[in-house]
């Protein structure tokens, strides 16, 4: 079947990199000989008036390098849970994906460029499975996306974080004090564990590692002994305490997000050691601003390989990056899991051999940092 109209979202949370993906999808697709539109926030643009707009090269004119994205992003309501307000005031979430079909054709979009985390390419399967020809692309700063070893958002935030550690360091030491930094990541530790070897925290807690306060004070303490009275701690959003449970917090609009843990932590440390603790949480810092060089160039190389997928007929799939190359990687198989960080991966084994605590195991403090 020949293509004659492509469309493009993006959905769930921005991430850096978003606009660089657009950028690629629409020049390579103008190379095809496609018209570009795109949808903007999320799948509601189909329905709204001006929600589709054309994408033409000036339309994706120097925007590599910007944060956001141009076609607006929303992580509320998706076509199978789609929010109607009722009479009362009340929101209710109905399956509205019958008529976002319909409005494919309608306006003719033959291929639908889906950029989004695990979320929104589970959103893209579903529709796939309708007949909706869809290409996904791996977009979040969590890294969590199955199929391909890396998402475009997390080099960005792993440097903002990197950063936002190693000027903790020197406030925490001139105070010597412990310093607890919360980030991002929902239920996966990548980010907390990728910054916290990079900018040697003292101490990494993750999801995928429940943690002991007695190993984390003891640590502390051991630092202490040794003339070094200050503590670096990044710690995950989604991480807990062995037989604990992840942090919620709740939004004016009901609903919850992780979110809290940072505090916690340091509000324990401080009780069980009588240490001066300070806590930050570095949240949507991780996600703003622009991308990173390898950002950049893997989000441009994300949207060529998709536009090359689409050309070869490769529907219902997500690009990954698959060294040495891109790869269509079946949306099904994506959407089946979580990428965790593998107790056994190479970052972890380096964290332990350089003495950085990840919250299960005392560990020998030299004279490190
Ligand atoms: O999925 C990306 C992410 O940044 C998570 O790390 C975080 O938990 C979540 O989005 C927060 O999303 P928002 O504040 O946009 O609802």
């Amino acid at each position: 079947m020949s293509i004659r109209k492509v469309a493009i979202n993006t959905g769930g949370g921005d991430a850096p990199g978003l606009n660089a993906v657009i950028r690629a999808i629409v020049l390579s697709s103008i190379r095809q000989g496609w018209e570009v539109v795109g949808i903007r926030r999320g799948y509601h643009g189909l329905t709204e008036p001006d929600g589709v707009v054309p994408l033409d090269r000036e339309a994706v004119r120097g925007i590599t390098h910007r944060g956001g994205t141009i076609l607006g992003a929303v992580n509320k309501g998706h076509p199978f849970a789609h929010p109607v307000k009722q009479p009362d005031g009340s929101i209710e979430l109905v399956d509205n994906s019958d008529k976002v079909l319909e409005r494919f054709e309608e306006l003719g979009i033959d291929v639908l460029f889906a950029i989004g985390g695990d979320g929104s390419l589970s959103i893209a399967n579903k529709l796939s499975v309708r007949g909706l020809r869809v290409i996904g692309v791996p977009k979040t700063i969590d890294n969590d996306v199955l199929g391909t070893v890396v998402t475009f958002g997390f080099d960005t935030a792993v440097s903002i974080a990197t950063e936002a550690l190693e000027r903790l360091h020197t406030t925490a030491e001139a105070h010597e004090r412990v310093m607890v930094c919360e980030v991002m990541g929902r239920n996966c530790g990548w980010i907390a564990l990728n910054s916290g070897v990079a900018a040697t925290a003292d101490v990494i807690l993750m999801p995928e590692i429940p943690f002991d306060f007695d190993v984390v004070c003891e640590k502390v303490r051991q630092r202490d002994e040794m003339g070094r009275g200050f503590t670096i701690i990044v710690v995950s959003e989604g991480a807990y305490e062995k037989g604990g449970q992840p942090f919620f917090k709740r939004r004016s609009d009901g609903a919850t997000r992780l979110g809290g843990i940072g505090e916690y932590v340091a509000d324990e440390i401080g009780k069980r050691t009588g240490k001066d603790t300070r806590s930050v949480c570095l949240g949507h810092l991780l996600r703003g601003g622009g991308p990173s060089t390898f950002d950049r160039l893997l989000s441009l190389r994300f949207g060529a390989a998709a536009v090359r997928m689409a050309a070869r007929g490769q529907f219902g799939a997500m690009v990954g990056l698959v060294p040495p190359g891109m790869e269509a990687v079946p949306l099904d198989v994506v959407v089946a899991g979580t990428r965790n960080v593998p107790l056994d991966c190479d970052t972890i084994r380096t964290a332990r051999i350089l003495d950085i605590c990840l919250g299960d195991q005392i560990t020998r403090t030299g004279a490190r940092s």
